[in-house]
């Protein structure tokens, strides 16, 4: 097998940090924090941390909506502040990935401020201007990511801007070149720090289709941006040389939020032929929406629509491009409650979820408070919430005849919010993470739920994510094998094995609260090297129990 890269064989750590750790007493986390807790984050094997943005930003989207693509949110701390966190980190082996939020900026960006401004502007190009339609409506009727139309009147131009999110998010104009370049110079401009890799945002729709109407998706006369507007032939003519003109030389990683690429197109997308390292897709984490569009309502799911989906995404990176494996981040609700909502011994799911996470072929992103095993949020109205997509996901069951009660109730499975409550550090008041007022309430389990009591617990989901993480360094065949699903379509147990020459693992997770027999010979000639409940049993497997075996 070809050498792997270094980031191929290590954990990545995904920080969110307004909601990390407060040193300054306002409520929001800084980078300080980070720094605080680096030897917490080395002691889960992690060897790099994704930072969500930091940039200068509103923060109506959390960051996702930058001012300033040049500098620190002073919210997060200064420029020093980050090349501090990038050394100390380094000193624990640790590399800082950043977002690079490219599709869009914020509508508070001088880069917008001057392209709004008038046609003549010097930056008239960079964003994406069309004229009204005769009547004077929107010039197509797609529908936003958040909802609404993808366009905005602009007073002073006299013209509709275009933006595939929020109204406050403008896209950028990728057919613009000098708007290109100067993106290019701003990613190698923090590169240049030493970062170890980018996470690259809302990549697939940087390229445009041409403005014209689509078909009607619902009976609001609008067609969703999702399925219209991504990869748009041509788009790869750019990320070539994005790749290029950014990438090329730096000794750090790239993985693109790429929805919607199909296997026959993985080739142009990763690995040596392609333009990423890794690519987040979507498909497994589908399966626990609803379908048909009822998104809203709690999802029937059996195993083999998730170990399908993972199988698929094994296979198709298994001789070219490398798998990013999540089942959590910060635009999900968390996962044992998005997958078992009515789970009892939710502490085993979070274990079950974490030994497939850290034992699947490829890098396992995990997100603040996975390893705490950490649960929704189900807030009393939807005022509590903070999240610009919340609102609309609550919009849009009312439109669809729900009750405000039943409204909130799909909010309280999928709100974003689920997975951004401040970390729990301790059960002290506000969970240690601020002696402010946290700018999104601490989940009410935190006294129990927080990392002091688990570290002092060796059967805290903690511990069990310390141990995963040892393993993967005592087993090369974690990071190397080949990966194989060894049942099938079987609705209870997620079974696969990795191989690499003559050393194996073979893992069985119990995806049921209940007993659920298993084939003694999928281990044979193996022992037990972990087992989320410690005393296994050969032949059955308890509710949610997850054994991994070796040679
Ligand atoms: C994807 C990000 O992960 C999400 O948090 C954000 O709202 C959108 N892109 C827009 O940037």
């Amino acid at each position: 097998m070809e050498q792997l890269a270094w980031w191929q064989k290590t954990i990545v750590y995904e920080a969110y940090p307004k909601s990390f750790l407060d040193t300054e007493g306002a409520g929001t986390g800084t980078l300080q924090g980070i720094i605080q807790k680096l030897d917490y984050l080395a002691s889960l094997g992690v060897g790099a941390i994704w930072l969500t943005p930091v940039y200068c930003s509103p923060m109506k989207d959390n960051g996702y909506d930058i001012a300033n693509y040049y500098d620190i949110d002073p919210r997060f701390g200064t420029m020093d502040d980050m090349d501090q966190l990038i050394a100390e980190a380094e000193k624990r082996n640790i590399r800082i990935v950043m977002d690079l939020v490219m599709n869009h900026t914020s509508d508070e960006n001088p880069w917008f401020i001057e392209s709004s401004s008038s046609k003549e502007s010097e930056k008239s190009n960079w964003y994406i201007w069309q004229d009204a339609k005769e009547d004077g409506s929107e010039p197509t009727n797609w529908r936003g990511v958040f909802g609404g139309s993808t366009w905005t009147w602009c007073e002073s131009r006299r013209q509709y801007y275009y933006h595939t999110f929020a109204e406050f998010q403008p896209d950028l104009n990728w057919e613009c070149e000098e708007m290109r370049r100067e993106l290019y110079r701003m990613a190698r401009f923090w590169l240049d720090k030493g970062l170890g890799g980018f996470r690259i945002d809302a990549v697939v729709y940087i390229k445009k289709r041409p403005f014209e109407d689509a078909v009607p998706d619902t009976p609001d006369s609008m067609a969703d941006i999702t399925l219209l507007g991504s990869n748009i032939p041509g788009i790869l003519d750019f990320l070539n040389e994005f790749k290029h003109e950014v990438m090329d030389g730096y000794d750090a990683f790239t993985v693109a939020e790429a929805n919607g690429v199909k296997p026959e197109e993985l080739p142009d997308w990763v690995g040596d032929t392609g333009v990423f390292d890794m690519l987040f897709e979507f498909n497994h984490m589908d399966v626990a929406m609803g379908k048909n569009g009822a998104w809203y309502k709690p999802a029937r799911w059996k195993l083999p629509d998730l170990t399908s989906a993972l199988t698929a995404s094994q296979t198709a990176t298994a001789q070219n491009g490398w798998y990013p494996i999540y089942f959590e981040n910060h635009d999900q609700a968390r996962a044992v409650s998005q997958f078992f909502p009515r789970a009892v011994n939710t502490t085993a799911a979070s274990k079950m979820f974490g030994c497939v996470l850290m034992t699947l072929r490829g890098t396992p992103f995990l997100y603040q408070g996975e390893e705490l095993g950490y649960l929704n949020v189900a807030w009393s109205s939807i005022d509590c919430y903070d999240d610009v997509s919340s609102y609309n996901q609550y919009d849009l069951a009312l439109q669809a005849g729900k009750t405000e009660e039943q409204a909130l109730a799909c909010v309280h499975l999928h709100s974003r919010d689920n997975a951004r409550t401040p970390m729990q550090w301790d059960a002290s008041e506000n969970a240690g993470f601020t002696t402010g007022t946290p700018w999104l309430p601490i989940h009410d389990d935190y006294q129990t739920c927080n990392v002091e009591v688990q570290s002092t617990n060796p059967n805290s989901v903690l511990e069990w994510y310390r141990s995963l993480a040892q393993l993967r360094e005592d087993l090369p065949v974690l990071i190397e094998g080949d990966y194989e699903e060894l049942l099938p379509g079987d609705e209870h147990i997620y079974a696969f094995s990795r191989t690499n020459g003559s050393e194996k693992a073979v893992i069985l997770a119990n995806f049921a609260e209940r007993f659920v027999p298993y084939d003694t010979t999928l281990a044979e000639g193996l022992t037990v090297a972990l087992s989320t409940h410690g005393n296994h049993t050969p032949g059955s497997l308890q509710p949610f129990e997850a054994v991994i075996w070796r040679n």
